[in-house]
């Protein structure tokens, strides 16, 4: 093991020790998205023994939320939604359904495997997101990394991550309600097409979206395990929001537990 790998290792330890002890402050400045990722496999290859126990999902709360009719719960379905995921994307690629193509550098649809057992779904991208065309790449994304791979998951094999939008909001202000309208079917579509096992939506705009609850405020809407079309759901913080606000880490960990503990039973 080189010297940097061991540095790599001891990192992924302390991650994980803070992470147990609640520690509130995060080390990620200067980490490239290849040394996250090797450090994420560390962290993997260190991990099991002292991975809290997670709740199975038969014992974790289970929401008795209404199905939400689809993220497109405001409306707007696709005229013409391809049903191949390849054309999918191709109509994605060259959308202009909202005033967000003529900013966009790039689309933004996905990452990660299309086998996938878990959908990430984030909120929109952001200036790294749109210069290269993949989302989640930025620290919060590098960071998203890091905590996935705590519960072993990685987008190398068993995650599938894309966002709400799929162009970034200039100077990355919130998604508007009519974007998220003519956005949301290519999400429905994807996982529809993807059929992952679990769902996890990572910040307020994909948590009110696919659990249909509009006006929840996110702390109200984690730490149970809602219903998309009948694919289990869990939601949680925003990793650039845990990023800003360190001391929500332990519920963002617990939310992981879950998570992993519906795996894990299915
Ligand atoms: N934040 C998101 O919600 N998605 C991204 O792809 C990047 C940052």
């Amino acid at each position: 093991m080189t010297s940097r790998d061991q540095l790599l290792t001891q990192a992924a330890r302390l991650l994980r020790q803070r992470a147990e002890i609640d520690a509130t402050d995060l080390f990620m400045d200067n980490l490239t998205r290849p040394e996250a990722l090797r450090l994420a496999a560390a962290a993997r290859s260190a991990a099991p023994a002292s991975r809290a126990d997670p709740p199975s999902a038969t014992s974790a709360s289970v929401s008795a939320a209404p199905e939400p009719t689809g993220p497109s719960a405001g409306g707007g379905a696709l005229p013409l939604l391809p049903t191949s995921y390849t054309e999918l994307r191709d109509a994605a690629m060259s959308c202009t359904r909202c005033r967000l193509a003529e900013g966009r550098t790039n689309v933004v649809f996905s990452d990660g495997s299309e086998s996938a057992r878990l959908m990430v779904v984030g909120e929109a991208p952001g200036a790294n997101e749109d210069k290269t065309g993949l989302p989640f790449v930025g620290q919060a994304g590098k960071f998203l990394d890091l905590l996935l791979a705590t519960v072993d998951l990685s987008r190398e094999d068993s995650v599938y991550i894309c966002n709400v939008l799929k162009c970034r909001p200039p100077g990355n202000r919130n998604p508007m309600p009519d974007e998220i309208e003519s956005c949301s079917p290519y999400l429905e579509k994807q996982i529809e097409l993807v059929q992952p096992e679990v769902l996890l939506a990572v910040g307020t705009f994909a948590a009110q979206l696919l659990t249909g609850r509009q006006k929840i405020a996110l702390g109200k809407l984690r730490g149970e395990v809602h219903s998309y079309h009948g694919v289990p759901l869990v939601v949680t913080y925003h990793p650039a929001a845990l990023l800003r606000n360190p001391k929500w880490t332990r519920a963002f960990w617990d939310d992981l537990q879950l998570l992993r503990g519906i795996m894990d039973s299915a």
